[in-house]
């Protein structure tokens, strides 16, 4: 196994979009920012240089960080933020992750320009379980906001109010030829007849699942998450933030141009109200001599955005590849079994001089607020009063969580900073399950730190403990690190509690994530050295002594 050195310089530069310029925090200044490339297996160490004006952090997502917590990022949760002056080295740990994953900032919605692709390759000397392809390309998905981010986002969240939405989506740093003033600055991916791609594909997007296509070509999906899956053929694909998709691409079509498009599936809001920004493109553009014939072709097969029969139909296809040589293992003797509603809340804010109910969400009526120092020192040192262990198993009514006029009495979370204390090893198995509360259900894609999961399965309407566990997938299910729990659905996971630390467990909307709709998993030392968290480098950051809501 390799080493890997990266300097992350954080700084604020110029950026033109949409005919406007603003200043941007990135890493290295590009957006997105850049890839780390590693084998299967290897350990990276970067160094991140915060050179802007607020404190950040930066996650490895889908990483999982064998008892390492103490570099996996998440601010109040594994660490302080790095303060404007500062620098942090991470030491990234790769273990069974195989495939594509990405990286990006874990601190208020930063990581809406501070994130990149993670490039996990076969060990040196073995293959991918699939033809070897002729080149690779990588497209980051994201959100492009005219304003800046945080500082709206930081209002709406003290006033309880709804988030911006962006004002476009972009491929690779770039709205495309359908944005205002975009034309000129495309990506063009340039691609030879006859040739077999790899595409890594990241939804680095804030607050929205998308669709993705290319016309006229057909997507063969071998890989999710940073694991294989048995390979399909689609001609599209659908990912929810946090996710990545590796797919084939033959380019077998008659020489010329093709949109590669990505376009917004939101059941509840599309997030950019222009439906002329609501289309991401780049081009898939042949090379060799040709005369050009005309506007790049479209991909008819990109679904519009509540086309949610399409977007299920592909989900049910993943399956894990399941193969000797990558195999899998689901737990089959659950220990702890959780029942876990997500909601949206009314919460109430009032203090000694104001009163105030806002915007909120929950996973079983708590909505996580961030401690003002990290979870995981608290853990690690036994400083009281930061955290508590009571984040309960189940909901704390039972009704029918996805009728159309739920009782507003449902609607009331606490908050709080209340963690689940697992055992080492422990044999797990949570059922989501998202509700109607404020007649605002969406999708919730559920990420967890430190861990693959297994999606045994998913659907619509009010899990059945009778019925629906007997449809589980306990042969093949993919194993994936964020599932998009269906809206008015649930989704059932497994996985074993065999990576000691502090992990965070959250959805991956920035806005659900902001307003509570998270939890911290404690997995216990397992006893021996190789079961057991890492201590912590010296150099740890302090957090800042001003509280932090
Ligand atoms: Cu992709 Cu907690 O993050
Ligand atoms: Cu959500």
């Amino acid at each position: 196994a390799d080493e890997h050195y990266y300097d992350f310089v954080l700084r604020e530069s110029n950026f033109t979009r949409l005919c406007e310029t603003k200043s941007l925090l990135t890493v290295n200044d590009s957006f997105p920012g850049p890839v780390i490339t590693v084998h299967r297996g290897d350990t990276a160490y970067v160094n991140v240089h915060n050179h802007g004006d607020y404190g950040v952090t930066i996650h490895w997502h889908g990483v999982k960080q064998p008892g390492n917590p103490w570099s996996d990022g998440p601010e109040y949760i594994t660490q302080c933020p790095i303060e404007p002056g500062n620098n942090f080295t991470y030491m990234v740990i790769f273990s069974t992750e195989e495939g594509t994953l990405w990286w990006h900032a874990h601190s208020d919605w930063t990581r809406s320009s501070v994130h990149g692709a993670i490039i996990i390759l076969p060990p040196e000397g073995s293959s991918y379980p699939y033809p070897e392809p002729d080149g690779q390309q990588v497209f980051v998905l994201a959100s492009w906001y005219k304003g800046d981010v945080n500082e709206e986002v930081d209002y709406d969240l003290e006033t309880g109010q709804d988030t911006p939405r962006s004002d476009a989506y972009t491929i690779n740093g770039q709205p495309g030829d359908f944005c205002n003033c975009s034309r000129e600055s495309t990506v063009h991916w340039y691609v030879d007849y006859g040739k077999t791609y790899l595409i890594r594909l990241v939804n680095g997007v804030m607050n929205v699942e998308m669709f993705f296509a290319i016309g006229q070509h057909n997507l063969t999906v071998v890989g999710m998450d940073g694991s294989y899956l048995k390979p399909f053929v689609s001609t599209f694909v659908v990912l929810s933030p946090g996710q990545t998709i590796d797919l084939l691409v033959t380019a077998n079509q008659p020489l010329g141009s093709y949109y590669v498009a990505s376009r917004q599936y939101n059941t509840v809001r599309p997030d950019v109200d222009d439906y002329d920004h609501a289309n991401a493109t780049a081009i898939m553009q042949y090379n060799g001599n040709y005369t050009p014939s005309g506007a790049p072709i479209f991909p008819s097969t990109l679904p519009i955005y509540d086309d949610f029969v399409r977007a299920l139909n592909f989900t049910s296809r993943l399956r894990s590849l399941a193969s000797l040589e990558h195999p899998i293992n689901v737990p089959m003797n659950i220990t702890t079994r959780m029942y876990i509603t997500a909601s949206m809340n009314n919460v109430d804010f009032s203090n000694g001089t104001y009163t105030e109910v806002g915007l909120a969400s929950s996973l079983n009526n708590v909505s996580w607020l961030n401690p003002s120092t990290d979870v995981l020192m608290a853990y690690y040192r036994n400083i009281s009063g930061v955290y508590t262990n009571d984040f309960p198993d189940w909901p704390p009514t039972f009704y029918d969580f996805t009728a159309e006029d739920v009782d507003g009495a449902y609607n009331l979370a606490v908050q709080g900073a209340r963690v689940k204390v697992l055992e080492y090893n422990e044999q797990v198995e949570v059922v989501f399950q998202g509700t109607n509360v404020l007649d605002a259900s969406e999708d919730h894609p559920m990420h967890m730190h430190g861990y693959g999961f297994y999606v045994v399965g998913s659907g619509y309407g009010n899990f059945d403990n009778e019925t629906n566990p007997k449809d589980y997938n306990l042969v093949d299910p993919p194993e994936v690190n964020t599932v998009p729990v269906p809206k008015k659905g649930w989704a059932a996971i497994r996985f074993t509690a065999s990576n000691p630390g502090v992990w965070f467990w959250h959805c991956h909307f920035d806005r659900h994530l902001s307003w509570g709709m998270d939890t911290v998993f404690i997995v216990k030392n397992g006893g021996t050295p190789n079961t057991t968290m890492r201590d912590p480098p010296s150099f740890m950051p302090t957090c800042k002594s001003s509280l932090r809501l």
